[in-house]
């Protein structure tokens, strides 16, 4: 699956930028291959068009806000969140065709501090995290571009064979190569599988964790939400909760917009947010540079192209389930994986 020959992957929710971003002006991005505009209308409502003008094409993203409209950079015509031309600096006000002209707009939402977009009509709506009514503080982790396909990072962040090699420097044990076992339950939209993970605790993370032992034990309830999203949530034994949320948003077929932010039922005093970073950029980083090494074209179908073993199960049930929702809803890939 080429993420930019899939159509139905326009159907999905996906977060694209820190709303705070978009405080000043307008900012480029590029969904699904295609050049989009972002920005916060005068009551600070999301706006996602595409990137340009309809008067003659210059990129909207260039532009800049003129009385809570975006206004293009070129000649200064001015568009609602819906597209429509609200105004022509050029034209009195009698002849300002209003709304009959515009550039096309997309779906937006504000959630979790970010603008989220979709192209079409969404399948399934932007999930609710239940670490928010819980009171858990958040922390924005990252946000930033890899060069690896968007499943890759979601087979990966289910995959409990990884730990002992990826992680090896950090905490995982190699000594102990057999994955641990794990449950699957099947939603419409994904899945949740639970599963418990010895590790080893290194220096850094007994200060975030306050634990001193020199292992631990995860229980872990990982939420696959279908395509590119998944939430981690990670008991210790000492009671505190880690929810890592990570969205792996399609740019492109080879390269996807990484999102991350965590929740944690414990307080600044108790862990700095700065050293829960640390301690989860040293992982990521473990994730990215081997994930940056796999084949863009991810095959839904096996085939013999790509082998399995037992622990692949959640990744083997992920290409599963997009196959039978491509089958049920979209129809096949323009493009058939070679
Ligand atoms: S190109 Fe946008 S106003 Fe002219
Ligand atoms: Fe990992």
């Amino acid at each position: 699956m080429l993420a930019t020959a899939t159509p139905l992957l326009r159907r999905f929710w996906y977060p694209l930028m820190p709303l705070a971003t978009l405080a000043d002006g307008p900012r480029p991005f590029r969904l699904l291959g295609q050049d989009l505009v972002l920005w916060l209308d005068g009551d600070g409502e999301p706006a996602v068009m595409e990137d340009r003008c309809c008067h003659r094409t210059a990129k909207l993203s260039k532009g800049f806000y003129q009385d809570g409209r975006l206004a293009c950079g070129y000649h200064g015509w001015e568009f609602g969140r819906d597209g429509r031309v609200l105004r022509i600096p050029q034209l009195p006000p009698e002849r300002q065709n209003a709304g009959r002209m515009g550039s096309r707009a997309y779906r937006a939402a504000a959630r979790y501090g970010y603008i989220w977009g979709a192209l079409e009509e969404p399948l399934f709506p932007i999930p609710d995290f239940e670490e928010e009514a819980e009171g858990f503080r958040r922390i924005d982790e990252f946000y930033e571009v890899w060069n690896c396909a968007g499943l890759r990072v979601m087979e990966n962040s289910f995959d409990n064979a990884h730990f002992s090699f990826v992680h090896r420097a950090s905490f995982g044990d190699q000594g102990h190569p057999e994955p641990a076992k794990l449950e699957i339950e099947e939603h419409p939209d994904g899945f949740l599988m639970l599963t418990e993970v010895p590790v080893r605790n290194p220096e850094i993370q007994k200060k975030v964790l306050k634990m001193e032992s020199d292992t631990t034990v995860r229980s872990m309830r990982g939420r696959w939400y279908m395509p590119f999203l998944r939430k981690l949530r990670i008991r210790y034994p000492n009671g505190l909760s880690h929810s890592i949320v990570t969205a792996a948003t399609p740019i492109d077929d080879r390269t996807s917009q990484i999102v991350q932010f965590v929740y944690r039922n414990d307080t600044e005093a108790e862990a700095k947010a700065e050293d829960v970073i640390a301690f989860d950029r040293l992982v990521t980083e473990e994730d990215r540079d081997i994930l940056e090494s796999t084949d863009p074209d991810v095959p839904l179908e096996q085939a013999g192209r790509e082998y399995n073993m037992p622990s692949d199960r959640p990744g083997v049930l992920m290409r599963r389930m997009l196959s039978a929702l491509l089958a049920r809803e979209g129809g096949a890939p323009l493009r058939a994986s070679a």
